[in-house]
């Protein structure tokens, strides 16, 4: 697929971009999918395309990517940040009533770690406020809840290809609807505001039946370098194939980490993963000796990450910030552990089996 991107010596925004959308879209079952350079790209266009009055607010939860709530400061709008709920650390549908008020007009959830977001119950509650719904699906790719598949449920899902990603493209993201009307413009938005067919055009450089204006377009929208290119969605499409086996792997992994932690007194799963339902590009967990456990595996070789820092407590965000109890409490628990589809069984033993010494010997 990538020497075939080669071969025909273009490897910009073209064929095999319309390629991957077309895949995608039947993949999560909209009916647009539009490939961008990155999910913080959709979501800055996925926001752009309400035309929202500036000023205006977007509930965002506190424990997340920069990305989700950026994208709200791109927009010359305001985050209001949303706790988390206690179990599943996922926004929590009661600290949103506890925020709204009618200054809001859209409303981002994050499905933590791959974990759904309660769609069922938040957009009845998003409706009846006429607030917009964006789904953050960095962190899932084709999970099925209550029959619909995550980033389908909303006005907009956005999706990530960065490389720690269910599925990677080295960097990438997908903005996708069911309204193709709502996404009319992004084509042009991603493209620095140039709404004519890229590859379209270059054939037609050398087409003698094509009039002398090929080179021609209009700009009437403002754009950014937003697009995917050909490379990506190369590897995008071979990733696509092998997505429904990685994600299954994963969750192989995730039931033996629940496994083996199972016993452990001072060491918990991060939030009630369900790996035989739900694809997770996350596993975490909380132990009160964070730091402590975090240089003991360090001192074993193994990497861990903290995801995240709420938004509330970073200084970029302080001036909105709001009181987000739970995010603030738990993230001083929160560890990641490594999780990728090529991660061996004996790498996962060896991960839990430090996890159950440090318990072990600290408890
Ligand atoms: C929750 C969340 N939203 C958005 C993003 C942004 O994704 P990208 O790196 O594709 O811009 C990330 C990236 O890790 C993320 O974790």
């Amino acid at each position: 697929m990538v020497k075939d991107a080669f071969d025909r010596s273009w490897i910009g925004l073209g064929p095999r971009v319309n390629e991957f959308e077309t895949a995608w879209s039947r993949f999560i079952g909209c009916r647009t999918a539009i490939g961008l350079n990155s999910a913080t790209a959709a979501l800055h266009l996925a926001l752009r395309v309400f035309k929202f009055p500036k000023g205006k607010k977007v509930l965002v939860p506190s424990l997340t990517f920069s990305a989700t709530a950026s994208a709200v400061l791109y927009n010359d709008l305001v985050p209001v940040f949303v706790d988390s709920d206690p179990i599943t650390l996922g926004i929590s549908l009661e600290d949103l009533n506890n925020k709204f008020d009618s200054d809001c007009v859209a409303v981002i959830p994050v499905h933590y770690c791959g974990h759904p977001v309660p769609m069922d119950e938040l957009i009845p509650w998003a409706e009846e406020r006429n607030l917009k719904i964006i789904e953050d699906c960095a962190h899932t790719a084709g999970t099925l809840y209550k029959g619909k598949t995550l980033g389908t449920w909303g006005d907009i899902g956005c999706f990530s290809f960065e490389e720690k990603k269910c599925l990677t493209t080295g960097d990438g993201g997908m903005i996708c609807s069911n309204d193709s009307e709502l996404l009319k413009d992004v084509k042009a938005m991603r493209w620095v505001g140039i709404d004519k067919d890229n590859w379209k055009k270059a054939r037609e450089y050398v087409n003698e039946n094509i009039d002398a204006m090929h080179w021609f377009y209009e700009l009437n929208i403002l754009g950014w370098k937003y697009n995917m290119n050909d490379l990506a969605a190369s590897i995008g499409l071979a990733q696509l194939k092998k997505l429904p086996e990685m994600n299954k792997r994963r969750s192989e992994i995730i039931h033996k980490y629940l496994d083996g932690i199972n016993d452990l007194k001072g060491i918990n799963p991060l939030l009630p993963y369900d790996p035989e339902n739900y694809s997770y590009q996350m596993f975490g967990i909380r132990c009160i000796k964070k730091n402590e456990l975090i240089i003991f595996l360090k001192s074993k070789g193994i990497a861990t990450g903290c995801h995240y820092t709420p938004l509330t407590m970073q200084p970029l965000f302080k001036p909105y910030a709001s009181r987000c109890q739970v995010a603030e409490t738990e993230y001083f628990k929160l560890i990641t552990l490594p999780l990728h589809a090529d991660l061996t069984t004996q790498e996962t033993d060896y991960v839990i089996e430090a996890l159950q010494v440090f318990d072990r010997n600290h408890n």
